[in-house]
């Protein structure tokens, strides 16, 4: 097998800050990035130094691509949605216009199509969402039909535009506390829109123990299942190790990097229960 590399495409530039504004409670931000951004696609990440020249916090954050525009006034350009958080993606927020920062992409996989016109389902949790967009467009284009369920723990926090909802067959809201959509949490409400929907490929993007949950259905319901996990990453390129996650590996076990074999995963080769990970270690 050929080994997995960092993202042939990517390139490490200074992208400048061309537009920062808070939506809900996220911040919409686009970079300028020149040729970058003919080579992105759905799913694709980037990495960005965090904190200034002087700062203590070395490890880069990885950000999911929202939008890549290849043309523009600005030449290409790209879209992130980041919610601040800790220290790095606050320092990230609070940058102004014209501001450059030290970024590295496209990273990771990408989204695969599915050969046929099939019938998909898009499930976003909070700012997971963000990277289902392009996905949406590109499927659509392809003929699919595209559903798409957005949760979160409270309705400001679903990032939804209007511009994205648009090119979706069908949007179904769901929050923890009932403040918008459904009330409950998404996985709850995915086995009764696979069978309304006649799903037959399921794309999440999101926290892990979501990612988990929709693993379960689809493997319940023998679906296919494509995720973009979010494990913690420290250097994005595939040095560190921090980033990796279970595979199955035959009867056994493998540890694959989530910054270089992923983001984007099959569900179905995720060891997602830690129990399971440790027996079949002998642990
Ligand atoms: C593929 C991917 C896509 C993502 N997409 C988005 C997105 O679209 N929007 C968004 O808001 N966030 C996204 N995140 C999360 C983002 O990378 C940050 O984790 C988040 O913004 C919090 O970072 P922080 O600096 O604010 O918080 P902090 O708490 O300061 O840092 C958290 C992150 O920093 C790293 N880190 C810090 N200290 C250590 C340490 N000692 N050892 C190892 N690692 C350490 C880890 O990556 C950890 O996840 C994504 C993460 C991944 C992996
Ligand atoms: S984040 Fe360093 S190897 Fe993946």
């Amino acid at each position: 097998m050929i080994p997995h590399k960092i993202n042939r495409s990517a390139t490490q530039i200074m992208a400048e800050v061309i537009s920062n504004k808070k939506f809900g409670p996220y911040h919409h931000m686009v970079f300028a990035v020149g040729e970058m951004a003919a080579n992105i696609k759905p799913g694709n990440f980037v990495a960005i130094s965090v904190g200034g020249e002087q700062s203590s916090l070395i490890l880069r954050r990885a950000f999911a691509i929202y939008r890549a525009i290849d043309k523009g006034p600005m030449g290409g350009s790209i879209e992130l949605v980041i919610a601040p958080h800790g220290q790095g993606s606050t320092w990230l927020c609070s940058r102004a216009v014209g501001d450059f920062v030290d970024l590295i992409g496209p990273l990771g996989t990408s989204f695969g199509i599915p050969t046929t016109n099939a019938n998909t389902m898009l499930v976003g949790g909070g700012y997971g969402s963000a990277p289902l967009f392009a996905l949406a467009e590109l499927l659509k284009n392809r003929g699919c039909r595209v559903d798409m369920v957005l949760g979160a723990s409270t309705a400001n926090k679903i990032f939804a535009p209007l511009e994205g909802k648009r090119t979706v067959s069908s949007l179904t809201l769901t929050t923890d506390d009932g403040s918008a959509g459904i009330h409950g949490q998404i996985s709850e409400a995915i086995p009764r829109l696979i069978r309304e929907l006649g799903t037959e490929v399921i794309y999440s993007c999101g926290p892990m123990g979501m990612l988990a949950a929709i693993a379960k259905i689809a493997k319940d319901f023998d679906i296919a299942h494509q995720c973009s996990v979010e494990e913690s990453m420290a250097c994005g390129i595939g040095v560190c190790m921090t980033c990796v996650v279970p595979i199955r590996n035959g009867d056994g076990v493998k540890m694959v990097r989530t910054c270089i074999d992923g983001p984007v995963m099959d569900g179905s080769e995720i060891i997602w229960d830690r129990k399971e990970v440790l027996d079949a270690m002998n642990i």
